[in-house]
């Protein structure tokens, strides 16, 4: 088995036979809500959310398990019946040939191809799968050929139609059919459940779904009525017959005729079940067959949006335009020494777009929750998406805020509007410890990249539910009917500043801490499979990027003050938080005593009054109490084992014990404390040297694509968390989990670990990109298992951190309050031949186009900035960084791309 091959630079590739690899599936989907996925035997299935599946929902077991596909039959005369979509009983077995069709798939952004040539047969079949942009549809393109010789063809598109909420797969499956109301038109089937059974209980059903189909003749007379069905298959059970299957379906086998427009059935399982007329194809014709299933407010509704795409031209015409808008949405480009990874790259980039689209439910691993993504996701799928696409960004990243707490703690249900947060309904008084640092990082990264400083000072409600003193209590006196924002005294709405959530999220985490004096852990961390050291368990690991977030955010008070603003107001209960002396950070009793004196006073409502303090003021306590957690760590987290590895510690369990070092079962190691102890800068040189070694002795595995999230602890660790309960070398307990392991990569860059940094990266990449091993479509997946093989592929955090690593680490891209600084990182081994290493991207509104030229083939730490020219005006003298104001960058055209060559000597 080879791999697969890149067609271009945008990413498309082809894989030559992929059913042959298990597991595989592809995402198809639009900005109206349809969410499909796609398997080389066009199984898989489409929704628009938890309660409305076209299809039925897969999970990855079924992508092998289940008969029920986008099929599409042909009865050959004379051969007998073959299955486009390779999903026959006899294909499948291999039984019917003497020698495989010939499969070879292609595809980019939302569209996916697959070629089948059976000799036996004697025919040919490409069918190419999308979803338009502007419809709740998906559409298959079917094209059967006569490559060798003349054949007769009755063909037969048979897609069961599910129709109904997920939850129904086990629950009331059969019942649920009951409900269905089936009706077939001269265009195809329509299915109209009369109810719909799930968790909002029995309601009038809404959705309409149907299929509807076509046939074209090449060559086609323009203004022809495309042809429509010859009759339909709509009820399971008859299509396959006693004892049949949607495998081997009876009614084809045994010939039986289809039923015509104007059938009414009740109460039975649908199938899009579409017969076209059979004919004659001479050898090297070809016939198009067009399949088109969706969803629809009405049945005139669900035809009106069909019909169109039963015109080959219209479908053709649609597909172009979905693959054109989604390749543009993608507007960095990189050249490297490696075309692989340039056009692996595309793909990474186009995880981030998948995420929001699809939540973290949706693709077939990824079988839970019922849609949305929870609030880490949110603010880190911003990171990237605030890169490639910065217009709207300030809009969500300042509605986002609209779900913190007074108490610092966040709602965790969001909603489908942009900034909706929702009570949670079960009352789960779950809090995650890590929450409160990701919004200051995104924000942050916001103001370097764009200036917009002003963005601190617009203010904001607060989100307000029963939940009190960071879930550990409640506000018996709020009731739903107050709403979900926090309100005054006198019940008014309360609003504060994005600078002050910030600070509610951090100064609260400061106060929110365990005996070790480091901050709780509470429901978990990044690791969400952290989840059982509530009571004493501490998180060391994000007690670090607290303190880095305290320290950057008193940094960027000081740049504030240093452009003359004086002053900011404050709500007035938070000034309690704002205590400044040695002894309080030293006494861990007194801090949770002082944090809850703070919670009790926002428990129910605000003073809403506000005080002023001086920037000054301000920035020298956040950094002082940043630099206060930095030493601390330091001081107390630094472990050797008697092999003379030294690492920091990550945490403690829920007995108050340290997590790593030696152990009787074997050395314990976390990656997640090395990384953050590294990116906040409170490792020293020689200790992320010493980290590096530990790392690589105990958490790398070449054969896996790089580094692990921790040591086999051998102990189902019930002090600590569920992911001891997972086999060891899978998700969270010790696999390779390529968020952490390029957030791992992405701090040794920040700290000039350049070597270092690359080979995380690359070992990363190159597992990936091995089809062999990794047996994924390009891109980056949640982790890579202990068989090697890739997980959860697209929807996964690690694709936002590897974009911002590649470009603002590796290319060296970055902002600096709306400057473009250009710092590049990268190895000799990534120019091309020519010694040139290029990246386009949008800053400022601008495109820029940034060419690095290292002509003497000089290694990172080797060569500096020599030269720099901006369409081709030479610029600057010999530096480390270049410096492009952000004056500079709004003089500068709009409508047409900036070079910038720099020439590193
Ligand atoms: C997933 C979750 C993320 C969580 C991580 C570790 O990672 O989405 O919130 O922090 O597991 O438990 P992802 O798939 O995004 O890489």
């Amino acid at each position: 088995m080879k791999g697969y091959q890149y067609l271009d630079e945008n990413g498309t590739f082809s894989l030559k036979d992929p059913e042959l690899t298990g597991y595989l599936y592809f995402p198809l989907a639009n900005e109206k809500g349809v969410m499909a996925s796609v398997t080389p035997s066009l199984g898989g299935d489409n929704k628009m959310g938890q309660n409305t599946f076209l299809l039925a929902p897969v999970s990855s077991e079924e992508l092998h398990d289940k008969k029920g596909t986008r099929n599409f039959w042909v009865n050959i005369k004379e051969k007998g019946l073959w299955s486009a979509a390779g999903a026959s009983a006899w294909q499948e077995a291999g039984l019917f040939s003497k020698e495989k069709d010939k499969t070879l798939l292609m595809a980019g952004m939302m569209w996916h191809t697959v070629k089948r040539t059976s000799k036996e047969y004697g025919i040919e079949a490409e069918i190419t799968s999308f979803v338009p942009l502007a419809d709740t549809l998906e559409v298959m393109l079917v094209t059967l050929r006569a490559p060798f010789e003349d054949i007769t063809i009755t063909p037969t598109a048979a897609i069961p139609l599910y129709g109904r909420s997920a939850d129904n797969i086990r629950d009331h499956r059969h019942v649920t059919s009951l409900l269905h109301r089936m009706e077939t038109v001269k265009e195809g089937i329509l299915l109209n459940p009369t109810l719909t059974f799930d968790e909002r209980g029995h309601r009038k059903n809404e959705v309409v779904y149907g299929v509807a189909g076509s046939a074209e003749a090449a060559p086609h007379m323009e203004g022809e009525a495309p042809e429509l069905p010859a009759g339909f298959y709509p009820v399971i059970e008859d299509f396959i017959g006693e004892g049949g299957s949607l495998i081997n379906p009876r009614a084809l086998l045994e010939e039986k005729e289809p039923v015509k427009a104007g059938f009414h059935k009740d109460g039975y399982e649908t199938l899009g079940g579409i017969a076209y007329e059979t004919c004659t194809l001479k050898k090297g014709e070809e016939k198009t067959y067009i399949v088109v299933i969706g969803y629809g407010k009405s049945k005139e509704d669900f035809l009106s949006q069909a019909k169109p795409y039963l015109s080959k031209a219209y479908s053709e015409k649609a597909l172009a335009e979905a693959k054109k808008s989604w390749l543009e949405k993608l507007n960095i480009k990189y050249h490297t020494a490696s075309k692989n990874f340039d056009a692996w790259m595309q793909w990474v980039d186009f995880q981030p777009i998948l995420r929001r689209i699809y939540g973290c439910s949706f693709l077939p691993h990824h079988d839970y929750g019922k849609g949305g993504r929870g609030w880490r996701d949110l603010w880190q799928d911003c990171l990237a998406l605030l890169i490639m696409n910065p217009e709207g960004v300030r809009e969500m990243l300042w509605s986002n805020y609209a779900g913190v707490r007074a108490d610092g703690s966040n709602a965790t249900i969001i909603g489908t509007e942009q900034g909706e947060f929702i009570a949670d309904r079960n009352n789960i008084t779950r809090v995650w410890m890590d929450h409160g640092v990701w919004p200051f990082l995104t924000t942050r990264l916001y103001i370097m990249q764009t200036g917009d400083t002003g963005l601190l000072f617009q203010e904001n409600t607060y989100f307000k539910d029963p939940q009190a003193v960071r879930g550990e209590e409640k506000d018996l006196l709020w009731k739903a009917e107050d709403g979900n924002s926090l309100r005054t005294e006198e019940q008014a709405e309360y609003k504060g500043t994005v600078l002050e959530h910030v600070l509610i999220q951090l100064l609260t985490a400061f106060y929110d801490v365990g005996e070790h004096n480091h901050m709780r852990l509470r429901g978990a961390d990044w690791n969400d499979a952290l989840d059982m050291a509530k009571e004493r368990g501490e998180s060391v690991a994000f007690s670090a990027l607290y303190g880095q977030n305290l320290v950057q955010l008193g940094e960027m008070l000081r740049h504030l003050k240093e452009e003359g603003m004086e002053k900011v107001s404050l709500l007035e209960e938070l000034f309690i938080l704002l205590r400044n002396e040695e002894e309080l950070y030293e006494d861990g009793k007194a801090k949770a005593e002082l944090l809850h004196s703070y919670c009790d006073k926002v428990r129910h409502t605000v003073s809403g009054r506000k005080k002023e303090i001086s920037l000054s003021e301000l920035a020298e306590n956040l950094i002082k109490k940043g630099n206060w957690i930095k030493e601390h760590i330091r001081k107390t987290e630094w472990i050797s084992d008697s092999e003379g590895y030294s690492w920091y510690n990550s945490y403690y369990d829920n007995n108050g014990r340290r997590v790593e070092g030696d152990n009787p079962k074997g050395v314990r190691m976390m990656l997640t404390g090395q990384v953050f102890t590294i990116m906040s800068g409170i490792a020293e040189k020689e200790q992320v040297k010493d980290i590096t070694a530990a790392a690589d002795k105990y958490l790398y595995a070449k054969e896996l694509g790089g580094y692990k999230l921790n040591t086999d602890f051998h102990e189902l660790k019930t002090d600590l968390g569920r992911m001891f309960g997972f086999a060891y070398g899978s998700k969270e307990n010790g696999a390779v989990f390529a968020h952490m392991a390029v957030m791992y990569g992405n701090a040794l860059y920040q700290r000039n670990f350049i070597k270092e940094g690359y080979k995380v990266i690359n070992s990363l990449y190159s597992h990936l990109s091995d089809f062999e091993k990794s047996r994924i479509y390009p891109g980056i997946p949640e982790y890579i298992g202990d068989n090697g093989r890739g997980l959860y592929h697209y929807l996964t955090g690690s694709a936002s951190w590897l974009l911002l690593t590649v470009l603002t680490e590796m290319f060296g891209v970055k902002g600096d309050y709306g400057a473009l600084l250009l710092e590049p990182k990268l190895l000799k081994e990534q120019f091309d031949e020519e010694g040139k290493a290029e990246v386009s991207f949008e800053f400022g509104g601008r495109s820029f186009a940034v060419t690095y030229i290292n002509r003497e083939g000089k290694e990172f730490g080797e060569y500096h900035i020599g030269a720099a020219a901006l369409d081709k005006e030479p610029l600057g003298n010999e530096a480390e960084k270049f410096v492009l104001s952000r004056e500079a960058i709004q003089k500068l055209d709009s409508n047409s791309v900036h070079g910038i060559r720099v020439d590193l000597i």
